[in-house]
């Protein structure tokens, strides 16, 4: 695929978007290891998230496999807050616009709604979520600014820094 065919969303097969269920704790684990790029937290960590934060994540289906997902809360001290904790595509569904479509329908979730500001962190190698992030941005005609949160020095292993991506505000309705 080439930069031209990414850049237009063609998605045409069905795919089924809502909020996660308690019991997707282990196919969010399972999705998350697939994608390949993501950092694997434990099963027992997605069981967790799935059962307590459900609400604030999205998952795609296609043909009943998860094939896409937003891990996400908001922050407890940023109650106008949104915040991107993992967002993953399955390899062989990128380039096809699921990335923002998740990015939209997860923003539009009935707990999100409300949100005016939707923010992540963005390990300074990864151009393909800063894209996907920047392009968000552009289509909900807001501003995506990015300023230091997680330094290399931070963590307790090398690591690419985490830079916060805050993208807003929104207006409360999805683009
Ligand atoms: C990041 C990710 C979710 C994007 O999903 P996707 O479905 O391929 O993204 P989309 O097709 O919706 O594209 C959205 C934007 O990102 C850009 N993009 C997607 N993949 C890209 C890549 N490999 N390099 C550069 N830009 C890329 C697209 O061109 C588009 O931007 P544009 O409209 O300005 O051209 C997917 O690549 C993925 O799952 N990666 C592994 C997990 C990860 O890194 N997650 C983010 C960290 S939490």
């Amino acid at each position: 695929m080439n930069d031209t065919d990414r850049r237009k969303p063609s998605i045409s097969r069905p795919l089924h978007f809502r909020p996660a269920r308690p019991d997707d704790g282990a196919a969010l684990w399972r999705l998350v290891g697939a994608t390949g790029a993501l950092e694997l937290n434990s099963a027992y960590f997605y069981l967790l998230f799935a059962a307590d934060f459900g609400d604030t994540c999205l998952v795609a289906e296609h043909d009943g496999r998860m094939v896409g997902a937003v891990v996400g809360y908001h922050p407890p001290r940023q109650t106008d807050t949104a915040f991107v904790w993992q967002i993953g595509v399955l390899p062989e569904h990128r380039g096809q616009g699921l990335g923002l479509k998740l990015l939209q329908e997860w923003s539009a979730l009935p707990a999100n709604r409300g949100c005016r500001w939707v923010t992540a962190t963005v390990a300074d190698d990864n151009t393909a979520s800063q894209a996907l992030f920047r392009r968000f941005a552009r289509d909900c005609g807001t501003d995506c600014a990015v300023s230091p949160l997680f330094t290399a020095d931070m963590f307790p292993c090398p690591h690419p820094a985490e830079p916060l991506y805050r993208i807003g505000p929104l207006d409360g309705s999805a683009p």
